[in-house]
């Protein structure tokens, strides 16, 4: 544990009295000013902590703070031991899970952040990722999963942030392959990075990376505007970044769990807003404009083209055309 987290396990168990900052540095054996910087941490996080000379910081409120325990009770009826790593600020989620996950971390490694600083998009996109949104990375190692599958994998956590968000009645469509939308706008992407174990022919380990919007960034850029969107914009709720991401690892646990009875299709299909639209897709012979029919059963998207004939499109993005 940090000094951050044990400063904050000290002001909880305060049950909203007050710790002396004498106290908090002697039973933590560090110097007061290294206090006053957790409290100052804490304090950037969003805790509202109040200071009284000769009594010290009590804890008035903590709205969407990163805490260990409460974390593991919202992940209790979970079969994965998920260990979550909380930044206030980290370069990308992914990059950092990949690193820890070549080091050996273990599978249920969750990496969560308030803000990115160089987030990934798919296609070797930026993924704007400002204060106020739900940065996430999740390390899996499904020794069994076949390549095949990778794109399962995207579509089965979209089903599954879809099912979490349902849970606060916010109803989001999907878009093909990696994208959730509200009201027409993105409001999360999900990017699935791995690595091919080639000597056991299996996936050495993959990680899950989901960005997802929950406040409005007064920063956001010109050309995003009429393209993005979140959650309290759309809907007034401040729902809180841990709540959700809980409630994302259980979706996801259970649907992966269920991944060779393909039980998240027919909630990837019934949610979709790809299905009957025209599309402008790369298939076998290059680009072709064709109407999206249904899901093949790795997710790989069937189109139909003017001729009556199908194809199946596995890589790509598909642009709207009607
Ligand atoms: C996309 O829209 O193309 C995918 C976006 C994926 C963004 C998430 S945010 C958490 C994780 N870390 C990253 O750098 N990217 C993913």
């Amino acid at each position: 544990m940090s000094l951050r987290d044990d400063v904050l396990e000290h002001l909880l168990n305060a049950g909203g009295g007050y710790c002396s900052g004498g106290d908090l540095a002697s039973r933590l054996n560090v110097s007061r000013t290294a206090i006053w910087k957790a409290i100052e941490q804490l304090k950037a996080e969003g805790a509202n902590i109040s200071a009284v000379t000769r009594r010290g910081y009590k804890l008035e409120s903590m709205p969407d703070l990163f805490h260990e325990g409460y974390f593991q009770t919202l992940v209790k009826d979970c079969k994965t031991a998920w260990k979550p790593l909380y930044f206030p600020a980290i370069g990308s989620t992914n990059d950092y899970a990949k690193e820890l996950a070549a080091k050996g971390a273990p599978e249920g490694t969750v990496i969560l952040s308030d803000l990115q600083t160089a987030g990934k998009g798919r296609l070797g996109k930026q993924f704007h990722s400002p204060q106020g949104g739900l940065y996430m990375s999740i390390l899996l190692r499904p020794t069994t999963l076949p390549l095949s599958d990778m794109m399962a994998v995207t579509a089965c956590t979209a089903a599954a942030v879809h099912e979490a968000l349902a849970e606060f009645d916010i109803p989001t469509k999907i878009k093909w392959v990696n994208d959730l939308f509200l009201n027409g706008r993105k409001l999360c992407g999900i990017l699935s990075e791995g690595s091919f174990n080639a000597e056991m022919l299996s996936m050495d380990y993959l990680v899950i990376g989901i960005g997802i919007n929950l406040r409005p960034d007064p920063h956001l850029p010109e050309e995003l505007r009429e393209i993005v969107t979140d959650v309290q914009t759309e809907t007034g709720q401040t729902l809180g970044r841990f709540v959700l991401c809980a409630a994302i690892l259980r979706h996801l646990e259970r649907l992966m769990a269920e991944l060779p009875e393909r039980t998240y299709l027919p909630i990837y299909t019934r949610h979709s807003m790809t299905i009957g639209r025209m599309v402008r897709v790369r298939g076998q012979e290059g680009e072709l404009t064709a109407k999206a029919v249904g899901y093949a059963e790795d997710a790989g998207l069937i189109v139909e083209k003017a001729d009556g004939t199908r194809e199946t499109i596995r890589t790509g993005t598909a642009v709207f055309v009607d």
